[in-house]
């Protein structure tokens, strides 16, 4: 998604930083009574996390994670930093051997599975293990030993991570953490925090936008850069995407998130460039950045290396789309929707958003997603999805409330119906997957999604034009952003002002299948599926550019098969 940043000044950020300081603790102090309590409490769980640290040299600086669960393995992470000049991206590492072990209990009596591994600095020294032979539909602890060399001993920070039901098993619940587009340079990333302690998430599911490519101060909305990220260049080599992997890696409430739950991951644009397509993206310039598929590659390497994902190189066959079963109670399709599409249209060329030929999935992965739909006996099946699948026209507006949704949607200037970066520009491939929703007589497809830096709850008509009288094809809950721009960032007002309310309000009138939009706030969303229901509880932070800033419920949303989304 494209965000026009020309328009930011950085040396508009006037306020002093302790005059924002304060702002953001008045702010707090009048939230509920309740979300205090709820954010001391978390705050207080997460203290616990991390304690702090010990002198010298720390292997482990980079924390742990877990992801990709299934219902016996999961898949462990780590880096081992060999020792102090050993930077990400810088390529100074050694070898460390390390033993990795998983255990039920919090001692570490009771091994579940355990091995070796050695991190090299052919993959930046960051390691993952398949953890397998596991019981199902379990919670776990995990940690690695460095066990030769100078810092033998040294024994990473505790992890947890669960697995997955098994099939033919219904579980009660399902708590998602559905989260994308953080951006180191905006703020803090609370929202990290307060998932990695909401004992309702399972599993944290990132649909995108992890980190950023630009330069320093390259995009920001109206509080500036609040801090800087490394390095200060875009970033274009392997070296470069490993430096920001690893720097984002430095944050305590990134680290925390990783630490406590597992993730499924996938990517969006800004892993790799702005607007990102098969051959090229909208911030990438051939002449001067070089090749675009060796950027790409470089770019997924250095992914596959920094999240717990399963995927191997592209280089090697590998696809970042696949599949998870939560048991019978869900399954869970994570799309990419940025390897394989066709280069976005002109502008001027809008007509053809109706061309048959054109292809966001690739007819591989569509052909994928078909078949995951023809056979799932699931009672929900999930799309983890980069950016939107409800149409949404862009009603006439006045000019200023008009330019705000144009950045925040990447549109030109002069104004267009369509965010033809979404699926609104690939409509023939949307329909088709209507028609397949119908001809698999599924009533229980939900798209969790993210990219557009707001909130969302819609349901995915059939026929726009002819909603709700043509019926429901699916449902999409969108999250908010982590921390990256929307309106009240991009018109540098306070939240909930004139412009994002009034550009709320027009989009509903002009778009009757979406129920809620809320422009200003950051956060995630958590998604509670149930076998008869599923629920959408967005979570707000007060203020990004405070750390340690609690979260509060700020939307509830409900989900029923077959009857689309309606407030909760
Ligand atoms: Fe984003």
């Amino acid at each position: 998604m494209f965000f026009m940043t020309s328009s930011v000044d950085p040396s508009s950020f006037s306020p002093s930083r302790r005059s924002v300081l304060r702002a953001g603790a008045a702010t707090a102090a009048v939230v509920g009574a309740s979300t205090l309590v709820n954010g001391a409490i978390a705050k207080a769980e997460a203290e616990d996390v991390a304690p702090a640290a010990p002198e010298g040299h720390q292997v482990f600086q980079h924390g742990v994670a877990s992801g990709d669960p299934m219902d016996t393995s999961v898949l462990l992470w780590t880096r081992a930093t060999s020792h102090p000049g050993d930077i990400p991206g810088s390529e100074q590492g050694s070898e460390v051997k390390l033993r990795w072990e998983v255990a039920a209990d919090e001692a570490f009596a009771n091994i579940a599975a355990s091995g070796e591994a050695a991190a090299v600095p052919g993959n930046d020294n960051t390691v993952k293990v398949d953890a397998t032979g596991l019981q199902p539909d379990t919670w776990y602890n995990f940690r690695f030993t460095v066990t030769e060399g100078e810092y033998q001993g040294q024994t990473s920070p505790v992890g947890r991570t669960r697995t997955n039901p098994s099939t033919g098993v219904t579980p009660e619940s399902l708590g998602i953490a559905l989260t994308s587009c953080a951006n180191w340079e905006a703020g803090y990333f609370s929202a990290y925090r307060d998932m990695s302690v909401n004992p309702e998430v399972d599993i944290i599911m990132c649909v995108g936008d992890y980190l950023y490519e630009y330069e320093r101060g390259g995009y920001t909305g109206k509080s500036g850069a609040i801090r800087d990220h490394e390095p200060p260049h875009e970033i274009i080599s392997l070296a470069d995407y490993r430096r920001r992997y690893g720097h984002y890696r430095t944050d305590p409430d990134l680290q925390a998130a990783h630490q406590m739950k597992p993730w499924m991951v996938t990517w969006d644009d800004h892993e790799v460039a702005n607007d990102s397509y098969n051959t090229g993206a909208e911030n990438h310039d051939p002449e001067t950045e070089g090749d675009y598929v060796a950027r790409r590659d470089a770019a997924i390497q250095a992914y596959l290396e920094w999240l717990p994902v399963r995927a191997v190189p592209f280089s090697q066959g590998g696809k970042l789309y696949r599949t998870f079963n939560y048991g019978d109670l869900a399954e869970i399709v994570m799309l990419d929707l940025r390897t394989y599409r066709d280069q976005p249209m002109e502008f001027r060329n809008v007509g053809q958003i109706d061309d048959e030929s054109r292809s966001m999935l690739g007819s591989e992965q569509l052909n994928y997603l078909h078949d995951k739909w023809k056979t799932s006996s699931s009672t929900w099946n999930l799309v983890g999805n980069s950016v939107m699948f409800t149409p949404v026209l862009i009603p006439p507006l006045d000019p200023e409330t008009s330019g705000a949704v144009a950045e925040l949607m990447g549109l030109p200037e002069e104004g267009i119906p369509y965010n033809l970066d979404q699926w609104d520009g690939f409509a023939a491939e949307r329909r088709r997957l209507i028609q397949m929703m119908g001809d698999e007589g599924l009533d229980n497809i939900v798209f969790l999604t993210g990219d557009i830096h707001s909130s969302w709850a819609c349901d995915i008509p059939v026929t726009a034009g002819r909603y709700p009288a043509d019926g429901i094809a699916a449902v999409e809950i969108v999250g908010t952003s982590v921390n990256a721009s929307n309106i009240d960032d991009i018109v540098k007002l306070p939240q909930r002002n004139g412009i994002s309310q009034t550009a709320e309000q027009a989009l509903m009138a002009a778009n009757r299948h979406i129920k809620w939009i809320q422009f200003d706030h950051h956060g995630y969303c958590t998604v509670k599926v149930r076998p008869n229901e599923i629920l959408a509880e967005w979570r707000f932070v007060e203020d990004k550019t405070i750390p340690n800033q609690p979260l509060y419920t700020a939307m509830n949303y409900r989900v029923v098969r077959g009857q689309g989304i309606s407030p909760a």
